[in-house]
């Protein structure tokens, strides 16, 4: 069987490389730049004629990085590749799922049908779900969907072993599928936060009595952090209660401006994240679990 090819984008490139090495594949060349007019150039120096391409790129910032991902899956059909797939171990454009208000745009919606229109497959991880029940209801290419709990609960089993007792935290509703699977891996308990979101940077968070427990690590846990105002209220209401040692582990790294400077003058005990959004606070190789989604990938 034929190797496959990976084209990775820069901040991916780590995870690209160390994905040749578990499953059949090559990092093939490209050329990404931007003319500078601003329009984006793609040159690929590859024969990708009847072979299996795959595109890495997390979409965080995604409007910088559309163009590129179309012209690079558009450019690979035309020369001839037998499949172009995705992986987007962070998926962007899923949290406007919704006409808020008159007149909005359904961004998630309208980016799923572009996406699908010119890749055959989607591999992403922990995509921020919630009005939709799966990817299916907005793309229409195959998607296999991965989820960060248990390597987490493995990370925090290996990395934070000497903390005897442990409370996972879920800043809001929706990430209790999270902590619930992560608390019960490693043995801990859980409790969900209630949030009310006024505005993208202002949230009330409300917690309930933490007499009980005192003497527990307390380990907040949630999909995205992107302004962290969430996880800087939970903190601030944590610590109005408790002086436990606090940590914080997100999945998806996206510290939008000063936000990882203002979690870190929190002065808490540390703030992890899962490698699908480069960052400095990558901690949590999501990888394996890659490899495994794109060997699953059948022909
Ligand atoms: C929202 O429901 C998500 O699960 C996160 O809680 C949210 O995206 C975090 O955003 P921010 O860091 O801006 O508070």
């Amino acid at each position: 069987m034929s190797k496959k090819i990976i084209f990775s984008f820069e901040s991916e490139l780590e995870l690209a490389k160390n994905l040749t090495t578990k499953i059949n594949a090559n990092i093939g060349k490209v050329e990404l730049k931007h003319f500078p007019d601003g329009e984006s150039y793609v040159r690929l120096h590859e024969n990708v004629k009847d072979q299996e391409v795959i595109i890495i790129s997390s979409l965080n910032q995604p409007d910088q990085k559309i163009m590129h991902l179309i012209l690079l899956a558009q450019t690979a059909k035309e020369l001839g590749a037998s499949k172009v797939g995705l992986i987007a171990p962070y998926l962007a454009y899923m949290r406007q799922d919704i006409r808020f208000n008159q007149g909005e745009a359904v961004a998630a919606r309208i980016f799923a049908g572009l996406i699908s229109n010119y890749f055959d497959f989607l591999i992403t991880i922990d995509p921020h779900l919630h009005r939709y029940n799966s990817l299916d209801e907005i793309y229409s290419i195959k998607n296999t969907v991965l989820h960060a709990p248990l390597v987490i609960a493995d990370w925090i089993n290996h990395n934070l072993k000497n903390h005897e007792k442990k409370l996972i935290i879920g800043p809001d509703i929706e990430s209790q599928q999270w902590v619930e699977q992560v608390a019960k891996t490693v043995g801990a308990s859980f409790i969900v936060l209630e949030k009310t979101r006024h505005s993208a940077t202002e949230v009330e968070i409300s917690i309930p009595d933490l007499s009980s427990y005192q003497d527990h690590t307390m380990i907040l846990v949630d999909d995205i952090i992107s302004t962290a105002g969430t996880m800087l209220k939970a903190i601030d209401n944590i610590k109005k209660l408790s002086s436990a040692e606090i940590y914080v582990i997100a999945v998806h790294a996206l510290f939008a401006n000063d936000a990882y400077q203002k979690l870190l003058d929190k002065k808490i005990a540390g703030i992890f994240s899962c490698n699908t959004v480069r960052h400095v606070s990558n901690m949590i190789d999501v990888s394996d679990m890659i490899a495994r989604a794109v060997k699953n990938e059948k022909n």
